[in-house]
Order: structure tokens, then C-alpha cells, then sequence
């Protein structure tokens, strides 16, 4: 098996699929691979580091994909890039699936989406949306803590007592949990919503305070995601997290329905009476945004309100994201795609390979694609 890893060339990514411990445990499966140069150094890791591990170091793309069985990546590459890619080889990555502007299928090689791997208890070492959005998480509340003028625990001095920050959670799946665990160490008093009444309980022994809408309606939908919710329910719901907003100091927002356009959760009246001087963390911005005055990797301020869009927060915490990205591929491949020989040998049978399969010889094989190219959805 010949492993490619390519460097990556979007703005704002500084991760890469593989770290020299993974080099090496691939090797021991008898695989070679080559990184194309300079791909590790934005996550601290020289080419050096991976000759060292046993990797040859390729000048570029063209010349190290053309004989490749596996091309790893972090998100799609670019046009270029994917016409050195042979037919016959496999790329493995975040390819954006829902995203309607990623069309794979202008190409005849097998693409993998680790964004579509079925999130059963056997693929959890694999999946690439837990690892990345618990850092996003952690990071979404440091970057609000730097940027806010407040202190974030109780103190107590001679001068007078400093109350805590109140930091307010919306979508408390995987980076919202961090969200909320990170908030707590610092010291903050932390409350929490979600759609899915089943993270009450989880919320609550993070030491959070759990919103809750009161209404019969639940958000559960396949899979431990979310699902749209009716009218009613989103009228109570505004109603809960304007009123809940006006105390808050911090507001990281993280509620995503998979494929669908982000719930938009924070309106411009809410913004209008939050304190000045708060602050809105919102990771959903890359889906449209929990908040729609929140822009793709700026800063900005409404009503006083500072509103963080980063659209890559793991690559902020990319020296940790790259190790946990690079483990759940090599988790992926090891498992899934060798036979007893340590050959590459793709089970197509498995539920995680067919899950995860995104196109194939020119056709898209995901069913979520399609549906999200509608000419509705192309336009939203
Ligand atoms: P996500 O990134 O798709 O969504 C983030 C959160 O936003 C979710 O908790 C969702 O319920 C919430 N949300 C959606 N619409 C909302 C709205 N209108 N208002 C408030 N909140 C809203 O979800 P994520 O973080 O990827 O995980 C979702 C769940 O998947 C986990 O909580 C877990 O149950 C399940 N999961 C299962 C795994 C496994 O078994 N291998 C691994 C990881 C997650």
C-alpha cells in the first residue's frame, strides 16, 4: 500500500492528516508513504520529523500521487491537486459532503468523507467530527475569554469581589460539552440548551444549568443528531434564549443539524439587549451561522456585541487536532481496508466503509449529497 499525504492548501488550516507515529505504524503494516514537504511545519511537525519516522519527503503533489493507493488529507484539495490523483486510488478526508459546491464526482477516483462515518460505538476511535469538535470546543472558549474585557471566576480581594462570567452553551453535542467543561474550569457560571432532551443529564454533570423549553416536542433524530423543529417550538425557544442572553457574559453557539442550514438561534433583537462588551463565539457560521451577524473568520461588533465567525476552530488548536485527525485515519484504514496480509483490500460489506463512501468511478454514492443539490438548497 502506497500512502500519499498532501499538504493542505486552504486558508486557515494548519493541520495535516498524519503525524511520524502514525508514519510508523503504517509502515508497520508493511505500507510506504511519502508527505509531500512542509505539509506538518503549521502543525509543528518538520519534514525532518517525518524522514526520521521512516517517510519519504515529496516535493510535491504531482509527483508523489501518481503512484499512490491512498491519498490522505485534511479538507478537499483543490482542483489542481485532484487531477494528480490516479483513478484507481482511494482519498481519504474531510470532504465537505453536504457542502454543494464539492463535487467529487467530476472525478473517477473513490473518495471517502469521514464527515459521513455512521457514529456507532465500533467506529468512535475513527470519528473525525467527535475529535475535532471537542478542541473546536475548548478553543471556541479560550478565543471568547481573550477577546472579553471581564475576568472569568469569582474573586474575592481587599478591593472588592469580582463576580464570575455567565457563559451560556447553545447545542450541547460533542463541542458544546467541552464547551461547557472548559467554561466551568475556569470558573464560570455555565448554563446550557439543546433541542435533544436526552443531554440534559449530561449538561447537568458538567455542573451546568440545563435551559429547557417547556414543550413535548423532542429534537432527537437518527444517529444522536438533531432534527428541525416546528414552529411552536422555535417561537417558545426564542423566547427562552433572549431572555436567557440578556445576563450572559459569553455565548458560545454550536447547534448544527447535519446537512441542513444551521438553526438560527441568536436574532438582532437578542443582540440588542445582550451587555455591552459580551461576547458570541459562533462555531455553526460555516452552516450559515446560530447567529447571521456573524462572519466567515472576522471579528465583528454589533450593539457592542463582539461576534467571533472563525470557520476552522480545530486548526486553532491544530498541534493536538493533527495527532486525534491522523489516529482516527489510521483507525479507519487499518480496520477497514486490509485483508489478513496487511494488503489493501477495501470491505466493501462493512456498514463504515458504505457509510462513508462519498463517490465512486464519477457518481456520487451519498445520498445526502444529492438531496442537498437541489436547485433550493444550492441557492440557500
Ligand atoms: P452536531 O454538531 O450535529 O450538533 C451540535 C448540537 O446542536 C447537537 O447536540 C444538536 O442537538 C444541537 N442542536 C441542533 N439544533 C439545535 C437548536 N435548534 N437549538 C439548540 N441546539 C440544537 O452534533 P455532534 O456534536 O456532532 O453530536 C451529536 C450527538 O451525536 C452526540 O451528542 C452523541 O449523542 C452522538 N455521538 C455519537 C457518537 C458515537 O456513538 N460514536 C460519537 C459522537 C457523537
Amino acid at each position: 500500500m502506497k500512502i500519499a499525504v498532501l499538504k493542505e492548501s486552504a486558508a486557515f488550516e494548519s493541520r495535516v492528516a498524519i503525524t511520524p507515529d502514525a508514519v510508523k505504524k503504517y509502515m508497520a503494516l508493511g505500507a510506504s508513504v511519502q508527505v509531500q514537504s512542509g505539509a506538518g511545519v503549521a502543525s509543528m511537525i518538520s519534514d525532518e520529523a517525518y524522514q526520521v519516522a521512516g517517510a519519504i519527503i515529496a516535493p510535491d503533489a504531482a509527483s508523489m500521487c501518481a503512484a499512490a493507493d491512498v491519498v490522505l488529507c485534511v479538507q478537499t484539495p483543490d482542483d489542481a491537486t485532484l487531477k494528480t490523483i490516479p483513478d484507481s486510488a482511494l482519498l481519504i478526508g474531510m470532504l465537505a459532503p453536504y457542502e454543494p459546491s464539492t463535487d467529487l464526482s467530476r472525478f473517477k477516483m473513490t473518495t471517502f468523507a469521514m464527515e459521513l462515518l455512521p457514529r456507532i460505538s465500533r467506529a468512535q476511535s475513527m470519528d473525525v467530527l467527535s475529535s475535532q469538535s471537542n478542541l473546536a470546543g475548548y478553543r471556541a472558549v479560550i478565543d471568547a475569554v481573550a477577546q472579553f474585557g471581564k475576568v472569568i471566576p469569582m474573586m474575592m480581594t481587599a478591593a472588592g469581589t469580582v463576580p464570575p462570567a455567565k457563559v451560556l452553551v447553545l447545542g450541547a453535542g460533542v463541542a458544546g460539552l467541552q464547551a461547557i467543561a472548559t467554561a466551568k474550569r475556569l470558573g464560570a457560571v455555565v448554563s446550557a440548551f439543546d433541542v435533544r432532551p436526552a443531554v440534559k443529564e449530561q449538561v447537568m454533570s458538567l455542573g451546568a444549568k440545563f435551559v429547557e423549553v417547556p414543550a413535548e416536542e423532542s429534537g432527537d433524530a437518527a444517529g444522536g443528531y438533531a432534527k428541525e423543529m416546528s414552529d411552536d417550538y422555535k417561537r417558545k425557544q426564542s423566547e427562552l434564549i433572549h431572555e436567557t442572553l440578556k445576563s450572559q457574559d459569553i455565548c458560545i453557539a454550536t447547534a448544527l443539524i447535519p446537512g441542513k442550514q444551521a438553526p438560527e438561534l441568536i436574532t438582532q433583537d437578542m443582540l440588542r439587549d445582550m451587555k455591552a462588551g459580551s461576547v458570541i463565539v459562533d462555531l455553526a457560521v460555516t452552516a450559515g451561522g446560530n447567529c447571521k451577524s456573524a462572519v466567515m473568520d472576522q471579528v465583528v461588533e454589533k450593539y457592542g456585541v463582539h461576534i467571533m465567525g472563525h470557520s476552522n476552530m480545530p486548526s486553532r488548536a491544530a498541534v493536538d487536532a493533527t495527532p486525534l485527525y491522523a489516529r482516527n485515519l489510521y483507525n479507519f484504514i487499518s480496520t477497514l481496508m486490509l485483508d489478513k496480509e496487511k494488503k489493501l483490500a477495501v470491505n466493501w460489506d462493512d456498514e463504515l466503509i458504505a457509510g462513508t463512501l462519498f463517490t465512486k468511478d464519477g457518481e456520487l454514492k451519498h445520498v445526502g449529497v444529492k438531496a442537498a443539490r437541489t436547485p433550493k438548497e444550492a441557492a440557500a
